[in-house]
């Protein structure tokens, strides 16, 4: 993408941006994002800012083949009643919204948000290249950025709303960059999200069957729910849907390649829950 298109993305969203090191504003060229104390961030021909240059990604299992299979698992609508049960959280906002998504991964649920609201305007996040370069790509606007969502490049107040989708939260800083009546909309996984998953690599997890509670716990220790959405079912997959199922997700991680390559998952267990929530 061209320097000067990717400018012209980010100029909208600069007023709620902030520098992650210094918190400072930002002004930008046709090159970069630069803040008021001289911290300066390229913007890449990827189509995103890097306001993370010293993070290592190396070794990260979350790789361009990971992205690419979930990218497929997306495409392929095994996420729709979670896109929809989400995008039906923010139904009751008519007007414009400044929309935050804390570890976008490959940015589906944000390229949704801004597809279906006219008035959304849309910052994706996420500390791994790969997969903000996939959003970046498949995005037609939005501001996109490798960053650390410990340390949100957003100001105080700036977002209307923050997504959290099967990602690590931090609670004390989605509270500072919400607006007073602004919303977090945390996506939690149950006990049987992706159970054959599971089931086919157990010899190799550590620990027995995936329990909720304690991020549950942690959640309302910070959050009021205002309300939830289960969204729970068994869909049937192909071959090619059950490689990508096997590669798309950190729990077979420790799985040698050849082990998974002898698996075939018949089927797919989705179970979450998707709750909208108002930071205490
Ligand atoms: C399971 S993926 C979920 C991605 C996306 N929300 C989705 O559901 O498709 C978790 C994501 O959190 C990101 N992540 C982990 N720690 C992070 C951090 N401190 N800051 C930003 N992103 C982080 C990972 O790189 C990964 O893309
Ligand atoms: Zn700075």
């Amino acid at each position: 993408m061209k320097p000067a298109i990717l400018a012209g993305r980010l100029s909208p969203l600069l007023h709620a941006l902030q520098c992650p090191r210094c918190g400072g504003a930002f002004a930008l060229t046709e090159q970069s994002l630069i803040c008021e104390n001289g911290h300066c961030y390229d913007l890449s021909r990827r189509g995103y800012v890097n306001l993370a240059p010293d993070h290592r990604q190396s070794g990260d299992k979350y790789d361009e083949t990971l992205f690419e299979s979930r990218s497929r698992v997306f495409a392929g609508g095994f996420y729709a009643p979670v896109r929809d049960a989400l995008c039906a959280m923010l139904a009751d906002r008519s007007g414009p919204f400044m929309l935050l998504d804390a570890g976008c991964g490959e940015g589906y649920y944000a390229r949704t948000v801004q597809a279906r609201f006219p008035g959304a305007q849309v910052i994706g996040l996420d500390l791994n290249r790969e997969a903000v370069a996939l959003a970046a790509r498949s995005a037609e606007r939005g501001g996109w950025f490798v960053a650390d969502l410990k340390r949100l490049p957003v100001k105080n107040g700036a977002a209307d709303a923050v997504l959290s989708v099967f990602s690590p939260a931090d609670y004390a800083e989605f509270r500072r960059v919400l607006a007073p009546d602004g919303e977090l909309i945390k996506v939690v996984p149950g006990p049987d999200y992706l159970r054959e998953v599971r089931e086919a690599v157990a010899e190799h997890l550590r620990g027995g069957a995936y329990d909720n509670a304690s991020v549950l716990a942690h959640l309302r220790a910070h959050a009021q729910v205002l309300s939830e959405t289960p969204v729970r079912f068994v869909a049937p997959l192909t071959p090619a849907d059950s490689r990508d199922f096997l590669r798309m997700t950190p729990l077979t991680f420790s799985v040698p390649p050849e082990a998974l390559e002898r698996i075939a998952l018949a089927q797919i267990t989705i179970d979450v829950r998707v709750l909208r929530c108002r930071m205490r």
